[in-house]
């Protein structure tokens, strides 16, 4: 690894243009690993995501991002998606893997029941909001991996989501979250524009009052 955890959160940047080596495949699934083993709500991990290397599928993907060159710059473009239908086709995978890891038998009787109990009666926004929670942590998952690698990142919500669905041929049930542009920077790398102070958006114990 090149970079302490800290440093690669303190120094991290959003990439504005990268040179558009190709990653190798082993740093990719690196970096993807760590995406997958992020927290999701009852594990049903219900990201999934679409990488686009190929310099035919990063320009049509550009396209449908408001044609932002680093989409078609970056070594790897990762698309973080949440599949609205994945609880309901993972559930017993879920439970069988967790199983496996020594989930009570007990737990597993529970969340077979209370997981359609949650999330079956969602509306549609309700759902999306829930998939942006889960998606997004993965998401940083893989965006801090790729740092302390080496590697520089953008994080992209500037996209057209029928678009993107159109150029990626996703099932409708799929809900497109947010684009992750990964590769090495080109140039000049953006300013730093510095981050609120603690005491301006943490509060302790209840709103208002200052965490000691
Ligand atoms: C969810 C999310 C979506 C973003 N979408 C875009 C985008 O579409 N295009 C872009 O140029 N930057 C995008 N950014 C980058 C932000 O503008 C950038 O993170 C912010 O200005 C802070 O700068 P820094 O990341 O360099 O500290 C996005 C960032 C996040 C977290």
């Amino acid at each position: 690894m090149e970079k302490k955890l800290i440093q690669a959160i303190k120094e991290r940047r959003a990439t504005p243009s990268f040179d558009g080596q190709p990653i190798p495949a082993d740093d990719l699934r690196m970096i993807l690993d760590a995406g997958l083993h992020a927290p999701s709500g009852y594990n049903m991990q219900p990201w999934r995501f679409v990488v686009v290397q190929s310099g035919e599928q990063k320009k049509r993907l550009r396209a449908a991002s408001y044609n932002q060159g680093k989409v078609e710059e970056a070594s790897a473009v990762i698309v973080a998606c949440g599949d609205a239908d994945g609880w309901r086709k993972d559930l017993d995978l879920m439970l069988q893997q967790g199983r496996e890891g020594g989930m009570p038998e007990s737990y597993a009787d529970q969340a077979r029941s209370s997981v359609p109990n949650y999330l079956s009666g969602f509306s549609s926004d309700q759902m999306k909001a829930w998939l942006n929670k889960q998606v997004m942590l993965a998401f940083t998952h893989m965006l801090l991996m790729a740092e302390v690698m080496g590697y520089d990142t953008a994080p992209m919500e500037g996209f057209e989501q029928d678009k993107v669905h159109e150029v990626l041929r996703l099932p409708l049930s799929y809900w497109v979250v947010g684009l992750l542009a990964v590769g090495h920077l080109k140039g000049e790398d953006k300013f730093d524009g510095g981050r609120f102070d603690m005491s301006h958006t943490v509060y302790g114990e209840e709103f208002g009052k200052p965490l000691k």
